[in-house]
């Protein structure tokens, strides 16, 4: 079959690759209608590669239909149209039974001390081939697919298998409600689905950040205050002037690690990734850095007392953070992979209502064959040709 793997620094190539088969007996094979291209994936594109493989299968968001089951997947048939969570999870460990499907004990990556194995991530997450191809094997398909119905397009459920549950989770765990403030930085796809689930979540007043002209006005449009970093100086204490000097009550940081703002670790990333691997990766490991200009905007920003969400994700081991800041102001700080699976009940409904109340089958602005692959991951890097989102169709 096809499929986009990985070959180097901002190498992407779609190669042939053997046809995934049935391992275990909770394995499916799905035969995969869209998949999408996510921010996560340009991390793996670039400042992750130290973990990479040639020849790796990217991709991590992704639908379709069963096409085998093995002799334990009761739930599943062939021909079920399903969307494959993200994280990989039982459904039945001691983290799964309390919803922390994102730390599943029974896929928890031991060797490299992290969480619940995820679909096309690195050797960190237990290098699991992706969805960024023709036919995917999904393991734990007894608790991991949701069965969707045959009537919309794909589009309106493509999303629940990450970049909508993560954008909810985010907006939950800022922990604000109604007639609260709450601030949105960086404004791609999970960014622009956290300002519209704030809304459907009764949050009146979102304040949104980015600095790209398109991803801005798509957040005006959806009712949001936008704020373009390359017209204020400082961001916070503009942030604080919209909010009677006390800040927005909760803040979600939808940018991550390759944050622009930080001339200086983007050099000394640069050049460590390009280290030979082990090295590469102890730098990763013990002397690494992010790039913080949102995170610690968010912290600046948030009002005391406040909540500052990351669904922005972030890998850096000694990364300097503002401790006085944090304790003197008492905020909270919630952060992590999503627990896809613990929103996809009450997301699903959601998607389904009629009217498309979330626009998302209007998000994505590209489809494209997967053969196009390469060429959309380097536009959905650069930003280029209004890319907010990029739907693969293998
Ligand atoms: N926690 C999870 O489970 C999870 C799931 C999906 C994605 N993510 C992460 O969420 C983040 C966003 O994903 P995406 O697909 O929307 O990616 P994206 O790269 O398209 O979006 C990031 C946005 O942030 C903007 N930005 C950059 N620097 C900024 C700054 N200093 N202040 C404000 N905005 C800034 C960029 O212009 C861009 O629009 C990524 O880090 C991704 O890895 C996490
Ligand atoms: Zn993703
Ligand atoms: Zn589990």
């Amino acid at each position: 079959m096809r499929a986009l793997t990985w070959h180097g620094i901002e190498d992407v190539r779609v190669t042939e690759v053997p046809d995934p088969v049935l391992v275990d007996p909770t394995d499916a094979i799905v035969r995969v209608t869209s998949t999408a291209i996510c921010g996560s994936d340009l991390h793996l594109y670039g400042v992750l590669a130290p973990y990479l493989e040639v020849g790796d299968v990217l991709g991590h968001e992704f639908m379709g239909v069963v096409e085998e089951v093995g002799p334990d997947v009761q739930n599943l048939t062939v021909g079920d149209r399903v969307v494959v969570p993200f994280t990989i999870s039982c459904g039945r460990c001691w983290m799964c039974d309390r919803g922390l499907f994102a730390q599943c004990e029974t896929t928890q990556v031991r060797e490299q001390g992290s969480g619940a194995s995820l679909f096309g991530y690195t050797s960190l997450y237990g290098s699991v081939p992706g969805g960024q191809a023709e036919r995917v094997r999904v393991p734990h398909a007894d608790f991991g697919p949701v069965k969707l119905p045959d009537d919309l397009p794909d589009e309106r459920f493509l999303y629940l298998s990450d970049i909508l549950p993560t954008a909810w989770q985010g907006v939950a765990w800022a922990d604000v409600g109604e007639g609260d403030t709450l601030a949105v930085l960086g404004l791609g796809p999970v960014g622009q689905l956290a300002v519209r689930a704030a809304q459907h979540r009764g949050i009146t007043r979102v304040l949104a950040v980015d600095l790209v002209d398109e991803r801005l006005e798509e957040a005006r449009q959806w009712g949001a205050e936008v704020i373009d970093l390359r017209e204020v100086g400082d961001v916070a204490q503009t942030l604080r002037e919209l909010t009677e000097g006390r800040g927005p009550d909760g803040v979600v940081d939808a940018v991550g690690m390759e944050a622009h703002g930080n001339p200086v670790s983007a050099k000394v990333i640069s050049s460590a990734i390009r280290l030979p691997k082990p090295a590469a990766r102890a730098a990763i490991e013990h002397a690494g850095i992010d790039r913080l200009a949102a995170v610690h905007t968010a912290i600046d920003a948030v009002r005391r007392g406040g909540t500052v969400s990351l669904s922005g994700v972030y890998g850096g081991a000694i990364d300097p953070m503002p401790m006085m800041d944090m304790f003197d102001k008492g905020i909270t700080m919630r952060m992590g992979q999503c627990h896809v699976r613990q929103w996809t009940d009450e997301l699903l409904d959601l998607a389904r209502q009629p009217g498309d109340v979330l626009g998302l089958e209007s998000l994505a602005t590209h489809r494209v064959p997967l053969s196009e692959a390469p060429d959309a991951y380097r536009m959905f890097q650069r930003k280029e040709d209004g890319c907010l989102k990029v739907v693969l169709q293998p």
